[in-house]
């Protein structure tokens, strides 16, 4: 049991707890679901990127899917191999490629036939060849938050299959491109596996297509997206979804790659804030805490879920809002949400917040991003210390 009160009285709120056993066990339960099978974990650094979160799942052998050159220089910096890194990403730009090319990565996960051109370009200007996959965008639904799905020709990810196939043909042809994987990614917080399923049917055959014409390709990259529980939500387990795959590849001798962000971390993490106040306008109850939507979005941008659980609190419940400092409407950490009375400095943890919770964070309102701690085997500790004012005001202070 995490004790909150000791932790928001040492740190202060709002802050953000992450459980890094949790986090160790659901890696664990996907790597046990691909048991026997030549595989890579690739955590998405973007679920949480915090250099210990990241080190962490380094430590537990698990790689990194990165999708700008600073997510690839957070991976080297927190000790995942470089033969075990991937770059993905929709918008790279000249720079980035280079970078990447050079650290000698894994792969990197092309999305356009623009993009092929430009990284072949600058292989070729440094004198290399550079690992290359193909981002197949299967146009599947994957049934999920429109913000959040990307398997859709409607959304800006991926090649459709037959400029996949020019792609791969180009790649093979070139002296400086080496084609070693074929990707598909079809969407984030998927609880339905036939999509998957569906998707990783349409890919494998490409697969068998391209072997057809002497291009063999190592890596099966099937992407992140399993979803986890926030509410009452009826999740994949990952023994289904590994079968799913492994039925989808069926006579493929190849290393399946999975990017899981989300269900790493998002049940490990909490948001921990402080009740300001009680208000009400007419009718409508208010509680107004200390965290913001600058502090976690999610319900903000996506009408997202987060149970809510008032420590040590009895009592009648009634619903209110709970809603933040910041000068917008739209700043709630949930709507119409069950809770007792509060008073000033009673403790709300916010749960599922280990995911897309910090990392989406911003400085809105001039507001320092909250600290981060860690707990790990009954221990906690500090991975990132609470923003000042001068931190926040770093960037603009010398053009005073
Ligand atoms: N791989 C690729 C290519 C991705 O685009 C993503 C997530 C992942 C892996 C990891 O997906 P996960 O396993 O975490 O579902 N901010 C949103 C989620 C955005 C997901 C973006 N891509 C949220 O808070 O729900």
């Amino acid at each position: 049991m995490i004790d909150f009160k000791a932790l928001a009285q040492n740190y202060g709120t709002p802050l953000y707890v992450y459980d890094f056993d949790a986090m160790s066990a659901q890696f664990e339960s996907l790597k046990e679901a691909f048991r026997g099978r030549k595989s890579i974990l690739a955590y998405a650094v973007k679920a949480n990127s915090n250099l210990s979160v990241v080190k962490h799942f380094a430590q537990e052998g698990a790689g990194a899917d990165c999708v700008s050159i600073g997510e690839v220089r957070r991976a080297l910096l927190a000790g995942v191999p470089k033969y075990r890194i991937l770059f993905s990403g929709v918008g790279k730009r000249d720079d980035e490629i280079r970078e990447a090319i050079e650290a000698d990565i894994l792969y990197i996960n092309v999305e356009s036939e623009a993009e092929l051109g430009r990284v072949e370009l600058i292989a070729r200007e440094l004198g290399k060849e550079a690992r290359i996959s193909i981002r197949v965008n299967p146009n599947i639904d994957p049934k999920t938050h429109p913000y959040i799905s990307t398997g859709l020709h409607d959304n800006k990810f991926g090649v459709e299959i037959d400029a996949a196939k020019r792609m791969y043909i180009q790649a093979k042809n070139s002296a400086n491109l080496d084609p070693v994987g074929i990707h598909f990614h079809i969407g984030s917080q998927l609880t339905e596996l036939e999509p998957i399923y569906e998707a990783a049917v349409i890919v494998a055959d490409l697969l068998r297509s391209l072997q057809a014409i002497d291009i063999e390709l190592k890596f099966f990259d099937i992407g992140g997206g399993l979803g986890v529980r926030y509410n009452d939500e009826t999740t994949i387990t990952p023994y289904d979804y590994a079968q799913a795959i492994l039925a989808a590849l069926k006579g493929l001798d190849v290393t399946i790659v999975c990017e899981p962000g989300r269900f790493l971390t998002a049940n490990a993490g909490y948001f921990l804030t402080k009740v300001l106040y009680e208000k009400r306008n007419g009718a409508k109850r208010f509680v107004v805490v200390d965290g913001a939507m600058n502090d976690l979005i999610r319900p903000s941008l996506y009408k997202a879920y987060h149970r809510i659980e008032a420590l040590e609190k009895t009592g009648d419940v009634s619903v209110a809002d709970v809603v933040g400092p910041v000068c917008e409407s739209g700043d709630f950490l949930a709507k119409e949400y069950p809770l007792p009375l509060m008073e000033h400095n009673d403790l709300l943890v916010v749960h599922s917040a280990g995911a897309y919770g910090f990392g989406m964070g911003s400085n809105y309102n001039t507001r320092g991003r909250s600290a981060e701690v860690a707990v790990e085997k009954g221990q906690d500790r500090l991975i990132r210390r609470r923003e000042t004012f001068d931190d926040v005001i770093a960037c603009e202070r010398d053009y005073l």
